[in-house]
């Protein structure tokens, strides 16, 4: 079997996550190198998933790993720098949501890996997750219609590291962060129709002190096929993670649940090691996830990704995929702040997305 060497950048929750995906469902990479800047844990990434080679220095690892492909699970600010650096040696580039920091950014990106002839993807593992896409093909058939509107909803309690917190390398908060997904998703559901209008209304709930960022936010778009989309998202929701999609048809509606829904309900007096992500007891009542990392279509992502470099295909979810959701992200953070619905094409200069619900705006 052929095997695309494969080299991990980052060694936190997406990295473990993605090298689970690799090891247990993709026997057609092989995983040969990860980076972090910590020597230490880098080491200790790579002991302890049986990695050949770790890199506390990027470009060595660029230059001696002989990867094939870099698969970028760093902060939302080294996206762009990165993702230039790897597709100037000519690596082709899957990246972690959100795409990058800012319009200008997801552009030099995008014409980077174009002219360096490498393939860019935009890691949405909710287009490839297997409950939300037995909803879309059962969609497609016919089963409910014509869709007239789609919800979809990502929350939990916050982030497991700061500098999710912090503007500066984060770029905004929830929405940046899991508002992401839903306008990802809601794309992928309607064929990638282009998005008109975006009205959002967001604020700082509770994390107040520690963040800026705003920790709750609620984003309407209308999207050319006259379909509404609500994206309801948030950092300040106890009890595990939410993540849920509604789509409501002329003939009929899904509602499908993929933590929850998917989970065994368990009651325990002791309390146990894990129920899922984010759940900060199991004491009591809880949701006990199984398969988590499959059930969030992951492994799927990751092996087209694969397979797209392997038989020379186009991503199914591309950089310009992940430009539009940063493009609808704008609007929603300037509608935030003026109150009123933003017309796309939508193109201010700004720094971080944040900065238009923040007044920072040039
Ligand atoms: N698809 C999803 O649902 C999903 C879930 C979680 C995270 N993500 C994305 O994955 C990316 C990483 O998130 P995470 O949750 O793994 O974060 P994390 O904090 O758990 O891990 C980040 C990694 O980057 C390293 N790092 C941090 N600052 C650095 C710096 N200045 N220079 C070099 N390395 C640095 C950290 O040491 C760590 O290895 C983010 O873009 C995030 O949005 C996606």
């Amino acid at each position: 079997m052929q095997q695309t060497k494969i080299a991990i950048l980052g060694a936190g929750f997406i990295a473990d996550i993605h090298i689970e995906s690799y090891h247990r469902f993709i026997p057609e990479a092989e995983v040969v190198a990860i980076y972090a800047r910590d020597p230490a844990k880098a080491a200790a990434f790579a002991q302890k998933h049986h990695i050949p080679n770790w890199y506390d220095n990027l470009d060595r690892l660029i230059a001696e790993s002989g990867c094939e492909v870099v698969d970028i699970c760093l902060p939302n600010f080294l996206h762009a720098p990165v993702t230039l650096k790897a597709a100037a040696a000519g690596k082709h580039i899957i990246i972690e949501k959100p795409l990058a920091l800012t319009l200008e950014e997801a552009d030099s990106m995008i014409a980077a890996c174009k002219s360096a002839g490498v393939k860019l993807m935009y890691a949405e593992e909710l287009c490839f997750a297997p409950k939300y896409e037995r909803v879309r093909h059962m969609v497609n058939e016919g089963a409910i219609g014509n869709i007239y509107m789609l919800k979809q909803g990502e929350k939990h309690n916050g982030p497991h590291s700061d500098w999710f917190y912090n503007k500066e390398f984060s770029g905004g908060g929830v929405l940046m962060d899991m508002g992401c997904h839903a306008i990802a998703w809601f794309r992928w559901m309607l064929n990638n129709a282009k998005a008109v209008s975006v009205y959002a209304t967001m604020a700082t709930v509770y994390h107040k002190g520690k963040t800026v960022c705003e920790d709750n936010s609620v984003v309407i778009i209308e999207f050319e096929n006259g379909v509404t989309a609500v994206a309801e998202n948030s950092w300040a929701k106890h009890g595990g993670m939410d993540d849920r999609c509604e789509v409501y048809g002329t003939e009929g509606v899904v509602y499908a649940d993929l933590f929850m829904g998917n989970a065994a309900v368990s009651y325990s007096k002791n309390g146990y090691g894990y129920a899922m992500e984010k759940a900060d007891t199991t004491i009591g009542w809880s949701f006990t996830i199984y398969e988590e990392v499959f059930n969030q279509g992951y492994p799927h992502e990751l092996k087209h990704f694969i397979e797209c470099v392997q038989k020379d295909k186009t991503p199914l979810v591309t950089g310009e995929d992940g430009r539009a959701v940063l493009e609808i992200i704008y609007a929603a953070y300037a509608s935030a702040a003026q109150g009123k619905k933003i017309m796309l094409p939508f193109h201010p200069k700004v720094d971080r997305p944040i900065d238009l619900w923040l007044g920072n705006a040039k």
